[in-house]
C-alpha cells in the first residue's frame, strides 16, 4: 500500500518527521522508532499490524533478521505442519511448494499481509496459521505477547548475514546504479544503521526471550540448521506440539521435507527460477548460494575482524557468541 512515500496518511507523515533518519540503499531512507531502523512504509505497515493483528493460541511465528534464511524456514515450517496432507506419494507431486515461492504460502506481516490491506481478514485461516516477520521483539503486536502462540527465531551469523543483505539490495536496485560500495554499507552496518536494525538486538530480544520463555520462543541457528538439518526438523516439530511419530520418524518424512526444502530443489523450480513473488520481488533473489562462511569471497579479514569486534562488544554477558 504505503511503497512509496507521498502515499502515506497524513498522521504517520507527522510521526515520521520527528523521527531520526538516515540515507539508505533502495528504500532511499531508514527511520529510528523504538530502537530500531526500519524503511518508512514498512514502518507504517508494522503499526498497522500492532493495531489490528489478534493472535490465536495455535497460531505459529517465524521471525527472523532480513537474509538469515526466512525463505528456507518458511519452506521448513510450511512442510512440517501440513505434513499429513501431502503424505502419499500422489499427494506430493501436488505439494505447493513446487509451485508456489516460500514467500507467498508463509506470508510476513510488514512485507505482505498488511502491505496490501489494513485489516486482512485472517480470522478465516485455517489452524495452525504460520506467519513471518521481521518485527524485533519489543515491536510485536501486544497479542502475539501475550497470547500462547509460538515463535520460531532463526539466526545467522552476522557476516554472512550483511554479505547476503548487500547483494540482495544489489539485485533490488537498477543495474545502472552499480554495485553499493561494501564498505559504506558495513559503516552502517557496524553503527546498527539496516533494515530492522541494530541486528545485534533484534538477536538479543528473541534471545533473551528464548532463554526466559523456552516454551513460547525457539532460538535457531542458521548455521546448526545446515550441521544437523534432520535433528533440527525433529526439535522443530516438537517445539510446535507436533512431534514426529515413530512411523514418520522411519519412513522418512524427514527426509522428504528436506530434499523438498533443499537449496538445490527449490531454486531449481521453474516458480523460483523465473516467477515473481506477488509483492513483485524476483523469486530468484532469494536463492543465492544458501553456504555457511561465504563472506570470505566479499569482505577482507579486517572487515570481517570488524563486525567480530563490534559483536564481541554488543552481545558482552549475554551468553550469546556470534
Ligand atoms: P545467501 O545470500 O548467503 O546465499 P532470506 O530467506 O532471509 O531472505 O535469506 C536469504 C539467504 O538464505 C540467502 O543466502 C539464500 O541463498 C539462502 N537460502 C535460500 N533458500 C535456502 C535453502 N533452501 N537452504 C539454505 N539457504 C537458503
Amino acid at each position: 500500500r504505503y511503497s512509496r512515500d507521498d502515499d502515506m496518511p497524513e498522521t504517520f507523515k507527522d510521526l515520521l518527521s520527528s523521527l531520526p533518519s538516515e540515507e539508505y540503499w533502495v528504500t532511499n531512507s531508514l527511520s529510528l522508532y523504538q530502537g530500531f531502523w526500519f524503511p518508512p512504509w514498512i514502518l507504517n505497515c508494522v503499526l498497522t499490524c500492532q493495531n489490528h493483528f489478534q493472535a490465536q493460541p495455535s497460531d505459529v511465528l517465524l521471525v527472523t533478521s532480513p537474509k538469515s534464511g526466512t525463505t528456507w524456514l518458511k519452506a521448513i515450517l510450511f512442510a512440517l505442519l501440513n505434513r499429513a496432507k501431502y503424505s502419499d506419494s500422489d499427494s506430493q507431486r501436488r505439494h505447493p511448494l513446487l509451485t508456489q515461492n516460500p514467500h507467498d504460502l508463509v506470508p510476513t506481516f510488514e512485507l505482505k499481509l498488511y502491505l496490501e490491506q489494513e485489516s486482512p481478514d485472517l480470522a478465516a485461516l485455517p489452524s495452525p496459521r504460520l506467519f513471518a516477520t521481521h518485527m524485533p521483539y519489543s515491536s510485536l503486536p501486544q497479542s502475539v505477547r501475550d497470547s500462547n502462540c509460538k515463535l520460531v527465531y532463526l539466526c545467522r551469523n552476522p557476516k554472512d548475514t550483511f554479505v547476503s543483505m548487500w547483494h540482495f539490495f544489489n539485485k533490488m536496485r537498477p543495474e545502472e546504479k552499480g554495485q553499493i560500495p561494501i564498505q559504506e554499507c558495513l559503516d552502517k552496518f557496524c553503527r546498527g544503521v539496516s533494515s530492522f536494525g541494530p541486528y545485534w538486538d533484534h538477536v538479543l530480544g528473541y534471545y533473551k526471550a528464548s532463554s526466559e520463555m523456552p516454551e513460547k520462543v525457539l532460538f535457531v541457528m542458521y548455521e546448526q540448521m545446515k550441521v544437523d538439518p534432520h535433528a533440527h526438523v525433529r526439535r522443530l516439530a516438537d517445539f510446535l506440539g507436533c512431534p514426529l511419530s515413530e512411523e514418520e520418524l522411519r519412513d522418512g518424512t524427514v527426509e522428504g521435507i528436506l530434499r523438498m526444502c533443499s537449496f538445490d530443489n527449490l531454486s531449481a523450480l521453474e516458480v523460483n527460477k523465473r516467477g515473481k513473488l506477488s509483492t513483485g520481488q524476483e523469486s530468484k533473489w532469494y536463492f543465492r548460494r544458501g553456504e555457511v562462511g561465504d563472506w570470505v569471497n566479499y569482505m577482507s579479514a579486517e572487515m570481517g575482524e570488524r563486525i567480530d569486534r563490534v559483536m564481541a562488544e554488543k552481545l558482552d554477558g549475554s551468553g550469546l557468541k556470534l
